[in-house]
């Protein structure tokens, strides 16, 4: 029963080949992202992770902001070298926008403070749990993705962002997921021995 659910998260890879167009319509871009969003798990099912697709002139203006910030304060080849990163997503179809609501984790904070410390890393768990999943789902739909955390999104572009896109304040960015058509296959990958990394003790 398991297969065909860990065949699919083995299919999900990083490629950055990416081109403008996409095989998928908007339309079910959409209901993937709301399905992720539905079903990945919170803790205490607080619901805290929000989701943002865009695409066409909205993925161009995203990606403006963070050339923008992404550029700022330098100069000569690093210069040139951060604009060819951010032009390169900005050459894909769409991205989606993660983020972790802010109010909702500060909600939960005050309810059970015993748990003061964990709820910020739930939270980031949680937010990675939806980022594989809206991933995987993507790369299933035959679409080439990233996971980006381009210049670790700055406290000043994320405001830049929420104010582009009328999102509130608490949202706070977790990560971007450019995505596309893909130009060629994702790059080998190589895995360490699992023997190392898994371990098992039966009685
Ligand atoms: C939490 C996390 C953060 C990542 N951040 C970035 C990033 O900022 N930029 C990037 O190009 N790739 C990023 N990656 C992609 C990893 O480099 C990639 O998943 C890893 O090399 C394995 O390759 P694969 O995705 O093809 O399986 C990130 C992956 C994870 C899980």
């Amino acid at each position: 029963m398991s297969d065909a659910y860990l065949a699919a998260i083995a299919v999900r890879r990083s490629n950055y080949a990416i081109t403008n167009k996409s095989s998928v319509p908007d339309e079910k871009l959409e209901a993937i992202v709301k399905k992720a969003v539905l079903h990945s798990p919170t803790s205490f099912n607080i619901q805290s992770s929000r989701a943002v697709l865009v695409t066409g002139a909205a993925n161009t203006k995203l990606w403006n902001l963070i050339a923008a910030s992404n550029s700022k304060g330098l100069e000569g080849e690093a210069k040139v070298a951060a604009e060819a990163k951010t032009a390169h997503f900005a050459g894909g179809y769409g991205s989606v926008l993660f983020f972790e609501d802010q109010a909702v984790i500060e909600a939960i904070t005050a309810k059970i403070p015993v748990y003061t410390k964990q709820f910020p890393v739930w939270s980031t768990n949680a937010a990675g749990i939806l980022h594989a999943n809206v991933w995987t789902a993507f790369t299933l739909e035959g679409l080439g993705a990233t996971l980006q955390h381009n210049g670790a999104y700055s406290d000043e572009l994320v405001a830049d962002i929420q104010k582009a896109f009328g999102l509130p304040s608490t949202w706070t960015s977790t990560a971007i997921l450019p995505f596309g058509d893909p130009a060629a296959p994702p790059a080998e990958k190589s895995f360490g021995p699992i023997e190392e990394r898994v371990k098992v003790f039966k009685a």
